[in-house]
């Protein structure tokens, strides 16, 4: 045993919160969760109104500039959002390279990096061209924010600079669903479809993926709407995991891609979005409904998880999970009832008058929607997808908010507690025992 290093130990206090149980990184103006009351509100306003009444872009605006659109503002929102829908036709290519049977989440994840690498503002070999066509007199007064990423980009706060972030996130909301759908498409060795126009931000994403060449198709719109619903439920959850990756990433002052990227990533755990496909797989291995209690037994000796139970700030109900079970009423009608929906509610039951799990206060959270995906005929390994694509709402809200934030960006940079061997003298190999 050598020594401890000295300066792990006069730092004064240094707390060691294991999975963030207890540290706040951010003061944070978009979502309020209360978990022991079961509340959740966006920007103020309950989700079971904005379920109700509002849509996913218009939810989106909400989130990302902090009040309701006005009227015109929600239309050119949305007239924008889809104008940005297109993607460069390389982008074919660059989802061909993938493996017949990649995991959809895997080709999300890179193609928003991929993105980035389009825009100048995030690519620095492309900004060489800007500084070449500025010298050449091209480009108007704006150019020095262009040239630069992150904080400079983005603190200067001149029109200019909030231009181009906000164009950012145009097309990082967008071509989502694009990126999305030709995952979908690809894995089915199907051509890519160009976003559609005069549809719903929703519609056109079902089109992209569900569309077989039939002359005046249009989706089905209470599946339309469904999503739409579901795509609001899930587009934020203030600092969940990938949330916090994206502002950790972002912290770096790295463009809105890498970081979204980056979220993306997080997101694709079975402890995260990932739950949601876990939820199905976990279904489809009870089978019957008479097979619960077993199940629930295991579950009890830690051999399995009871996924889609269990939140880190709800310790009641996860108030999404009462719209979702709504939904699945409307979306059923139109599908058929699921096979499985039997054994989840069989499973609900059982679990909720079960006091190992009453005490720990597990109950379900919003990933049964899972079932709501089956029914309208998604692959299972595509149900995280269905959480990424409006997540990306949620973490460019909370991007632009730490970028603009009063005194700048700091890099988040936690402190570990060392405890590993003090100082040792290097021994050479042939000396070693
Ligand atoms: N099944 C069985 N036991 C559970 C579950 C579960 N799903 N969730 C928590 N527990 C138990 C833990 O074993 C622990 O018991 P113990 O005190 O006897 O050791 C107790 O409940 C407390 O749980 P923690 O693991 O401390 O809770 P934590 O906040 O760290 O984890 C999490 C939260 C990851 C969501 C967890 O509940 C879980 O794994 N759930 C299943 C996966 C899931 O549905 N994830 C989706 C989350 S929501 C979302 O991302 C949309």
């Amino acid at each position: 045993q050598g020594e401890r290093p000295e300066n792990e130990t006069d730092k004064g206090l240094r707390i060691a919160d294991k999975g963030y149980l207890n540290t706040a990184v951010m003061r944070s103006e978009i979502t309020y969760i209360d978990g022991e009351a079961g509340i959740l509100r966006y920007r103020g306003y309950p989700i079971e109104q904005l379920a109700l009444h509002s849509n996913h872009l218009e939810t989106a605006y909400l989130l990302l500039y902090g009040s309701l659109p006005t009227k015109d503002q929600a239309t050119l929102f949305e007239e924008e959002v889809l104008h940005h829908g297109v993607v460069h036709s390389d982008a074919e290519q660059f989802f061909r390279s993938f493996r017949y049977d990649a995991h959809p989440m895997a080709m999300l994840t890179s193609a928003f990096a991929y993105l980035g690498s389009y825009y100048a503002e995030a690519n620095p070999s492309l900004q060489g061209m800007y500084i070449l066509s500025s010298l050449l007199g091209w480009l108007t007064p704006g150019t020095d924010d262009i040239l630069c990423t992150g904080q400079t980009l983005y603190t200067k706060g001149s029109p200019e600079s909030l231009a181009i972030m906000d164009k950012q996130i145009l097309r990082l909301i967008g071509k989502a669903t694009t990126l999305a759908a030709m995952a979908y498409r690809v894995r089915q060795g199907r051509d890519f479809v160009t976003p559609p126009t005069g549809l719903s931000y929703t519609g056109s994403f079902l089109y992209q993926m569900d569309h077989l060449g039939q002359e005046n198709y249009v989706p089905n719109p209470v599946l339309e709407r469904a999503l739409d619903v579901l795509f609001l439920l899930h587009a934020d959850h203030e600092l969940n995991a990938s949330s916090t990756t994206v502002l950790q990433t972002g912290s770096s002052l790295v463009d809105p891609y890498s970081a979204i990227a980056a979220g993306c990533a997080s997101l694709y755990g079975p402890l995260h979005g990932g739950a949601n496909e876990a939820v199905i797989r976990m279904l489809i291995s009870i089978g019957k409904p008479e097979n619960v209690p077993a199940f629930l037994e295991a579950v009890k000796r830690r051999e399995k998880v009871l996924s889609g139970f269990g939140h880190r700030v709800y310790k009641t109900s996860d108030p999404r999970s009462f719209i979702v079970r709504k939904t699945a009423d409307e979306v059923f009608k139109v599908t058929g009832r699921d096979e499985l929906l039997e054994t989840a509610m069989a499973l609900h039951d059982a679990a909720m008058k079960d006091e190992y799990f009453t005490s720990r206060k597990l109950a379900p959270n919003v990933d049964f929607c899972g079932l709501i995906y089956r029914a309208m005929g998604f692959p299972l390994d595509f149900f995280p997808v269905l959480f990424a694509v409006p997540r990306v709402v949620g973490w460019l809200a909370h991007w632009r908010q730490m970028m603009l934030q009063d005194g700048g960006v700091k890099i988040w940079r936690p402190r570990q507690i060392y405890v590993g061997e003090g100082k040792r003298e290097y021994v050479p190999v042939d000396q070693r025992v």
